[in-house]
């Protein structure tokens, strides 16, 4: 436990829209409010990701186009640049992968990225936000970030003379990227498959048809369903694809537009889900555990959530929610106040205003993520989408997300504007 020599020590594992956004919003708003509480109490973060880099995985349809559509450099942007501001006694960013946990003795173990040599990392809290990994390195950074790099690189080369382009993934990932092909390069013949029966599964039946219609109205892609790209040789061109009905296709080029995998190796199988995601036993992203560990203060952020539908939009929701039950706990563990409405009275008032406190301990903030919401562009154009649950017309969402693809979003996380000051 903390005492004025050893800061407590908060691990935040994976640096990227959740992890990121949790170093910040603990060091902006919930770190101040609790020293306010009592300010005898320091505290130290620890970062831990393989990556230098935050990458704005949002606009990568867009840049995957050419090198001007929108610069790699735009959407994949030092960590340090965000973090450095940071004193050392706030906040360390370490390079390396978290590969091993124990629950018992409140380590991670991790490992730098090109080495063997991993170490145990104590933790007083820790904060998981490791997200997912997609095949192809196009939508999330892989262990070895340059590989994104490489992956613009080949498709900014191969784009322009490539005749037949099949994306696998009728998801938003797949049909933004579809689009974004068909417009800028008219003369390649985009076969996209959904590997389903039909576009946007996990969205909703409407947007998926409305998607469907909008693809065939407007000639973006041949759309494939029942039918799935089992294996595809990149290394050479063209590209030989194996489908699932067991035949064989040359295509120019194979994009590959499935859904990530969750990534939490390191963490025991019995605190995950059957996705592989982390599962909570509270609507507060505490961790659950397996029902007998120690998960006392452990948390889970973002994509890694066991039930978390994969949005920007439910991670923004989720940072402050899951701040909120680390500042709880710390508050009745550490401080040794409940978070129970505090006994106020005329003396407890004013002595907080004599000492310049903010009078009571903090409290849960409940999670509000805004529903049914998602802009899919096809093209820079139009597209479809729904706003809580209300359809958006294509112009509109051309006008929210095609035309920028959410640029704007980008230096508020890096910086942590966007987020509350205490
Ligand atoms: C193309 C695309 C378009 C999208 N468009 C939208 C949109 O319009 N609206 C919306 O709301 N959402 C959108 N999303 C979803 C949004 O990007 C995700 O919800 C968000 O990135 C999740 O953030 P995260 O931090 O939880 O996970 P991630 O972004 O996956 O980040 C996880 C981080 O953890 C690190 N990590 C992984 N393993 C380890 C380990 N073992 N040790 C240490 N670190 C590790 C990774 O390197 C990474 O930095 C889109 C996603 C994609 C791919
Ligand atoms: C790159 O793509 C964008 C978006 O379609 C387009 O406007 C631009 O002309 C392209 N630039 C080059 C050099 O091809
Ligand atoms: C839970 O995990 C711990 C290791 O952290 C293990 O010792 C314990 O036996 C497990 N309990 C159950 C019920 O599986
Ligand atoms: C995911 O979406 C479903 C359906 O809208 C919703 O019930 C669930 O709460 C969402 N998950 C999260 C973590 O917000």
């Amino acid at each position: 436990m903390a005492t004025a020599a050893t800061p407590y020590e908060i691990v935040i594992i994976g640096a990227n829209f959740a992890g990121l956004g949790v170093a910040h919003y603990l060091i902006r708003k919930t770190i101040p409010e609790l020293q306010k509480l009592d300010e005898s109490k320091s505290f130290h973060i620890t970062v831990v990701t393989p990556n230098t880099d935050m990458f704005f995985k949002i606009a990568a349809p867009r840049v995957l186009l050419n090198a001007t559509a929108i610069p790699e450099s735009k959407v994949l942007r030092p960590l340090s640049e965000g973090l450095s501001k940071y004193k050392p006694e706030q906040l360390t960013l370490t390079q390396a992968r978290a590969t091993g946990h124990d629950a018992a003795k409140r380590t991670v173990t991790i490992t730098p990225v090109g080495s063997e040599a991993s170490k145990d990392l104590h933790y007083d809290s820790l904060f998981i936000a490791t997200g997912t990994t997609s095949a192809s390195p196009l939508w999330t950074l892989h262990a070895d970030q340059s590989l994104t790099s490489t992956a613009f690189k080949s498709l900014h080369a191969a784009l322009p003379t490539a005749k037949t382009v099949y994306i696998a993934g009728g998801g938003a990932v797949g049909l933004e990227t579809a689009g974004e092909i068909a417009t800028t390069y008219p003369n390649a013949k985009v076969t996209l498959l959904s590997g389903g029966t039909s576009l946007l599964p996990r969205i909703s039946p409407a947007v998926g048809a409305r998607a469907e219609s909008y693809v065939k109205s407007n000639s973006v892609a041949e759309l494939v369903h029942n039918l799935r790209v089992v294996s595809s040789d990149t290394s050479k061109s063209p590209n030989t694809v194996t489908l699932s009905d067991g035949s064989t296709r040359e295509v120019d080029l194979c994009i590959d537009a499935t859904g990530g995998k969750a990534n939490s190796q390191f963490l025991q199988a019995d605190w995950l889900d059957e996705t592989g995601r982390v599962l909570t036993r509270d609507a507060y992203f505490r961790v659950k555990g397996n029902g007998s560990d120690d998960v006392e203060g452990v948390y889970v952020v973002g994509d890694i959530v066991a039930g978390s539908n994969n949005t920007a939009i439910e991670v923004d929701a989720m940072v402050p929610t899951a701040a909120s039950a680390f500042a709880v706990d710390f508050a009745r563990k550490v401080i040794g106040v409940s978070a129970e409405p505090a006994k106020s009275g005329l003396l407890a008032s004013l002595f907080g205003m004599f000492a310049g406190k903010k009078a009571g301990p903090p409290s849960l903030v409940e999670y509000k993520p805004m529903k049914d919401t998602i802009l899919v562009p096809i093209g820079p154009g139009g597209g479809v989408g729904q706003l809580m649950g209300w359809k958006v017309p294509s112009f509109f969402v051309g006008k929210l997300k095609g035309q920028k693809f959410l640029m704007e979003l980008v230096e508020p996380a890096l910086s942590g504007d966007k987020w509350p000051k205490a």
